[in-house]
């Protein structure tokens, strides 16, 4: 969380990407000399159709992908110079995720789900992590599930066990791939405002979405088509 005041620094520098897919014997072009800074305490939100390249390029801006060409810097930090390594430490100490089918594991309980990115992490220890679990369901609004199995729990409430474990870690930027896609509308409404409340506390978040009505949320707006930006609003 930012101070007030405090300058806004640019999180994630993207310099004229590309990033191409094998198919066969030619290769697909699936992000064309793209250019994108997101600065600290945006929400960003990125449209555009399906097949547009928006998944890509979260996986790229996530270190789930790497690049074909140009340059992505993050933190300051020149990401093509990671090992594999670092890249999966520093992956689990930046960024949380929150994707449209939630991906949690219904063999845990509701707070072991929120504790993983700390047990892959290894640094705090067991108490620790599970103060931090109980005190993240808690600001999700289910401080009295911790117990629970994953499968009892309603699709709204999945999705916010999994908000918590995007925090868990405290990370620098959040990635939400259509958070709410699996939702219905109020659900959804109710994690888009847990999404501004983070945002308003100095999270940045990166969102993608289909439902325009969802970018009244955002602080600034980026659509796609076919592997480029059409256009940026800033609101
Ligand atoms: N791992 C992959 N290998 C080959 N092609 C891929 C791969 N991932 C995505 N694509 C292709 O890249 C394009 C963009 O996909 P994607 O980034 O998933 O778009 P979106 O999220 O906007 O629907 C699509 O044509 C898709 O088929
Ligand atoms: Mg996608």
């Amino acid at each position: 969380m930012e101070e007030i005041g405090e300058k806004k620094e640019p999180l994630v520098v993207l310099k004229n990407i590309n990033k191409y897919f094998p198919a066969g014997k030619e290769k697909l072009h699936v992000l064309k000399n793209l250019n994108l800074t997101i600065y600290q305490g945006e929400f960003i939100m990125v449209m555009g159709k399906s097949g547009s390249g928006k998944t890509t390029l979260m996986n790229i801006i996530g270190f789930l992908d790497r690049i074909s060409e140009g340059s992505y810097f993050f933190n300051q930090q020149d990401v093509s110079k990671l090992t594999e390594n670092k890249k999966s430490e520093f992956r689990n100490e930046y960024f949380g995720f929150i994707f449209q089918q939630f991906f949690l594991i219904n063999s845990l309980n509701v707070i072991q789900n929120v504790k993983l990115p700390c047990v892959y992490e290894k640094k705090k220890s067991g108490r620790e992590q599970n103060e931090l679990g109980k005190k993240y369901l808690a600001a999700v609004g289910l401080g009295d599930k911790a117990k629970s199995k994953v499968t009892e729990l309603s699709g709204g409430q999945q999705q916010r066990v999994a908000i918590a474990r995007s925090l868990i870690n405290d990370p620098l930027l959040i990635m939400a791939d259509e958070p709410t896609g699996a939702l219905d509308s109020e659900t959804g409404t109710e994690v888009m405002e847990m999404l501004k409340k983070l945002n308003q506390h100095g999270k940045t978040i990166v969102m993608v979405t289909h439902d325009k009505d969802l970018t009244r949320y955002a602080t600034r707006v980026v659509y796609m088509k076919d592997g480029r930006f059409l256009e940026e609003a800033i609101q």
